[in-house]
């Protein structure tokens, strides 16, 4: 099969960060984690200690990162330290949607992630944006969706899993919210692209949906040849 690029977005909660890296490793694909350069950038800004609702002081802030592109391998570094961990935590989650929402941290990101995706061999570019602004010229570009009930159950079960407390119904209200938040956002809505496939995996399995995938790449680079 010749080198492929494969868009994939859609909201959290669909599985989309498992079955990207899925897919990448089934393809001997490089693979690129889009959320987690927004979360190195949040995480700089939270150390400067700008204000989050000061755009042009967030925008400002000058964040060398860099991040791996293993699907085994979880890297992102904020200059030469290694912040993998740091950056999946509480503190960054809750001020990434703000930083991820000034333009000019997303023209900066933008521009890097081509960077980064560009190159030989084939590629898994996951992020919320990327078949329709990031790679609008990708070969294949996936939707995954998954009911708002679903999403939140993964959740809680993820809450639980980790010891926070079982709140199923608040977990539902916080996804809908964001949800709302994602879609009427002013600078690149979370919305799939008018040539995504869009994948519900409500009823999937993470390895079902990835086989799914990879049909689907097969098919499309059946037809590209
Ligand atoms: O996928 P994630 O939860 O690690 O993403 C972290 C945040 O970054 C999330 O609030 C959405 C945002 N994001 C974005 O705006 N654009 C992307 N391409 C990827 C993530």
């Amino acid at each position: 099969m010749r080198d492929v690029v494969v868009a994939i977005d859609g909201p959290a909660g669909t599985g989309k960060s498992s079955v990207s890296r899925g897919l990448a490793r089934a393809l001997r694909a490089r693979y690129l984690d889009t959320g987690a350069m927004y979360r190195l950038v949040t995480l700089g800004v939270l150390r400067a200690e700008v204000d989050l609702a000061d755009a042009a002081a967030v925008a400002g802030v000058d964040v060398p990162i860099s991040v791996g592109y293993d699907p085994d391998e979880d890297r992102a570094y904020l200059a030469d330290e290694d912040v993998s961990a740091l950056i999946r935590g509480d503190e960054v989650t809750r001020a990434v949607s703000a930083v991820s929402a000034v333009p000019a941290v997303r023209t900066r990101l933008v521009e890097l992630q081509r960077e980064l995706a560009s190159g030989s061999g084939s590629v898994v570019v996951e992020g919320r944006d990327i078949g329709t602004v990031v790679l609008p010229d990708a070969d294949v570009k996936i939707f995954l969706t998954a009911s708002a009930e679903t999403r939140a159950r993964r959740r809680n079960d993820q809450n639980v899993a980790a010891g926070l407390p079982d709140d199923y119904d608040g977990v539902l209200a916080d996804v809908r919210r964001r949800d709302h938040l994602d879609s009427t956002r002013a600078v690149s809505p979370l919305r799939a692209a008018e040539d995504a496939l869009v994948v519900d995996t409500s009823e999937m399995t993470e390895a079902e949906v990835v086989a799914h995938l990879l049909d689907l790449v097969h098919e499309s680079s059946g037809a590209m040849r």
